[in-house]
């Protein structure tokens, strides 16, 4: 063993050393930023900020079972494959029977039909006409489920 070959070791460890730590900083860093995308992903139920104003908003539709029939039609084409045909939800989409959505205000519902919940996979129905998604909340009141 020479004279030079001790530091230089020593010199390649510690190079190791903060090499390995400055490394792992950044995989932990990158682990955590994974955690997060995964955590605010798209097709993650989340909840919207519905603005207070669209509680306020009142169906212009005199409730009538013609009415809740063309939402029904409405719904089955828009809103199904997703929700299910009971409303009672498939896959990551809400069930839309029980009290969670049920205790919505009819302008909220209208709001949310509307813009859709952006990062999620509900999707906004602005295209629609308003009488149309009024219509649909109409229809949405019906699937209310007794009990819990
Ligand atoms: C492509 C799938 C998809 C379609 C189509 C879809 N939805 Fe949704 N919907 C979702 C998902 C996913 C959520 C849950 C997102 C969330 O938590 O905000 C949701 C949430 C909702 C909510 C919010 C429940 C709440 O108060 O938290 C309502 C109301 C709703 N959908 C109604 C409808 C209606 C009415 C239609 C048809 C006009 C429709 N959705 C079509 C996927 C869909």
């Amino acid at each position: 063993m020479t004279r030079g070959t001790v530091p230089g070791t020593l010199l390649g460890t510690v190079l190791g050393a903060v090499l390995g730590a400055v490394l792992g900083a950044v995989t932990l860093a990158t682990l955590a930023a994974i955690a997060v995308t995964a955590t605010v992903g798209f097709g993650q139920p989340r909840e919207a900020t519905v603005p207070a104003v669209a509680a306020q908003l009142e169906s212009p539709l005199v409730v009538t079972p013609d009415i809740v029939a063309g939402g029904k039609k409405l719904f089955r084409r828009h809103c199904a494959e997703c929700h299910g045909p009971l409303g009672t939800g498939l896959r990551d989409a809400a069930d839309l029977t029980g009290r969670e959505v049920q205790d919505r205000r009819d302008g909220e519902l209208f709001w949310y039909v509307t813009n859709g919940n952006p990062g999620t996979r509900m999707p906004s129905f602005s295209r629609l006409p308003e009488q149309q998604r009024w219509q649909l909340v109409a229809f949405v009141r019906t699937l209310r489920r007794a009990g819990p």
